[in-house]
């Protein structure tokens, strides 16, 4: 049996195919055409694991997607590709339409075409995963309940608006099509791997580099944080026991202020690795200009996927955290290469 992942290369899609061949002796198909935020690196350690093959490639290229189902002929797709950074989307929200929405589109229709001509018990078998985030719900308020899967969708940023409509295609490819579709939508996630432009890792290494913190706006929007592994092995329940058609929503039961989380992680790096002037990491947070429209609290009821999946996280904040740091401390190399030309004129682009 084989499954085929798209944007594996990414954060979360590295982390899952990592954790899928500990637990798994299923083959594993990564698609992805590498964007600045996709890197083969993370795979180094399973590249040659013969459970594990890579295509590059765009998944608006129907072609090349159709040929890939035709040779493997995967029990599922597991959907993770996109343009996934809210502050890009402000600057340059055109290729979130184009990844997020046309290219969910056009996986949909490969995929719809290729379940219709499947011999009835393989139909029985496939899935259609779609990997969503919890920022198409839109912005609570303090004393607002939690995000549940029956919340109406409220999006806010280009991000948020693009992931909101991959979501309601696929609602549709399901209604209207019969295409077996499950749908997560998680929380902030952290852990290895993160490209360094998010919140989590931006904070470890500027902090490393002896650079400012930034923070933006008064520090206190809320995020639920999750460690990448719980979000993988969320994914796996639903991925095996999901009933068709619906919604999961993943999240941490972990609500922060950024500025919590800014200083958990000081405080853990002045644990173990402080610095040489015996000055806390805190010292270097610089609060600078609020993102525009940025939303002030998001929170996810994650009692559905508990009740009916039996899935809730394992790791507390302060371990995840602290595996987030010792990470980011051993590999900073890796922080190194990932930071190219573009990332510099990134960080110009949207800090300076
Ligand atoms: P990421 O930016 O780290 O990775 C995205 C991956 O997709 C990269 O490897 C990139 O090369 C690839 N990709 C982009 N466009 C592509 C295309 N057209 N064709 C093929 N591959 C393409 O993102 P991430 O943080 O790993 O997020 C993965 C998914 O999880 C996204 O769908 C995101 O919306 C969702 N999500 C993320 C979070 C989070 O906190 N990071 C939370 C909830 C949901
Ligand atoms: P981010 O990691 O970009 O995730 P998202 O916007 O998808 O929630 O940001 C997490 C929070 O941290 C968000 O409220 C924005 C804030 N933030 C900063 O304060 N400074 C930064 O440099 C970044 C990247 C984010």
């Amino acid at each position: 049996m084989t499954i085929l992942v798209t944007g594996g290369a990414g954060f979360i899609g590295s982390n899952f195919i990592l954790n899928w061949l500990k637990k798994y002796d299923e083959k594993i198909i990564n698609l992805d055409n590498l964007t600045y935020s996709g890197n083969l690196e993370n795979l180094k350690s399973i590249e040659k694991n013969s459970n594990y093959q890579f295509f590059k490639g765009n998944i608006c290229d129907s072609e090349l997607v159709e040929n890939i189902l035709n040779e493997s002929q995967p029990r599922a797709i597991l959907h993770f590709a996109a343009e996934s950074h809210v502050d890009r989307s402000y600057h340059d929200p055109e290729i979130f339409i184009q990844t997020n929405i046309v290219g969910t589109f056009r996986l949909l229709e490969v995929a719809r075409n290729f379940y219709e001509n499947l011999k009835e018990k393989d139909k029985k078998l496939f899935r259609f995963l779609h990997v969503s985030t919890d920022e198409v719900y839109g912005s609570l308020g303090s004393k607002d309940s939690a995000f549940k899967e029956t919340n109406k969708y409220h999006p806010n940023s280009a991000y948020s608006a693009s992931k909101a409509s991959s979501d309601h295609l696929v609602h549709a490819w399901n209604h209207t099509y019969d295409l077996p579709v499950l749908i997560t939508n998680c929380s902030n996630n952290y852990g290895p791997y993160q490209f360094p432009e998010k919140l989590i890792p931006l904070c470890i290494l500027n902090a490393l580099k002896g650079i400012d913190i930034p923070i933006y706006g008064d520090g206190q929007q809320v995020r639920d944080w999750l460690y990448v592994v719980d979000h993988c092995n969320g994914i796996n329940a639903v991925l095996e026991k999901g009933v068709i058609g619906e919604t999961y929503n993943i999240g941490g039961w972990n609500e922060k202020t950024n500025l919590e989380t800014v200083n958990e992680i000081c405080r853990t790096l002045d644990e173990f690795k402080p610095k040489k002037d015996g000055s806390s990491y805190s010292t270097q947070i610089a609060f600078i200009k609020d993102r525009p429209g940025h939303d002030r609290r998001y929170a996810i009821d994650a009692s559905k996927i508990l009740k009916k999946l039996s899935w809730k996280p394992v790791e507390t904040f302060e371990e995840g955290i602290r595996k987030t740091v010792m990470w980011y401390i051993d590999n900073q190399d890796w922080a190194q290469r990932v930071q190219s030309e573009e990332y510099k004129d990134w960080m110009k682009k949207n800090y300076i």
